[in-house]
């Protein structure tokens, strides 16, 4: 079992959830974080850390799909340990519909 991080992470990126995770498996893209499944020990702790409710077990249902999606990033991208200031649009693109086809970029974040 794992945790992932889902669409409504991008254009928001709070990274709260960076600063509660004990093994460090977060991973930084331009404009959302993955959560590395083979290095996430399950915990949940940052489920509830999430201001968008983005965080969910794979146990929830047709998760298959975002375990690949942040298994494939989390392998390209640098890891994220430090809280950052969310993205400037963070609070109002909170809930928005069809992020992965309007924001989404391959390009990874800063990290660190
Ligand atoms: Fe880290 Fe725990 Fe969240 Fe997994 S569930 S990403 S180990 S805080
Ligand atoms: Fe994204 Fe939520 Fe973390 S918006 S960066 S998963 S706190």
């Amino acid at each position: 079992m794992t945790y992932v991080v889902t669409d409504n992470c991008i254009a928001c990126k709070f990274t709260d959830c960076v600063e509660v995770c004990p093994v460090d498996c977060f991973y930084e893209g331009k404009n959302m974080l993955v959560i590395h499944p083979d290095e996430c020990i399950d915990c949940g702790v940052c489920e509830p850390e999430c201001p968008a409710d983005a965080i969910r077990p794979d146990t929830d249902p047709d998760m298959e799909d975002w375990v690949e999606f942040n298994r494939k990033y989390s392998e390209a991208w640098p890891v994220i340990i430090t809280k950052n200031d969310p993205l400037p649009d963070a609070e109002s693109r909170d809930g928005e519909t069809d992020k992965m086809e309007k924001y989404f970029s391959e390009e990874p974040g800063e990290g660190g």
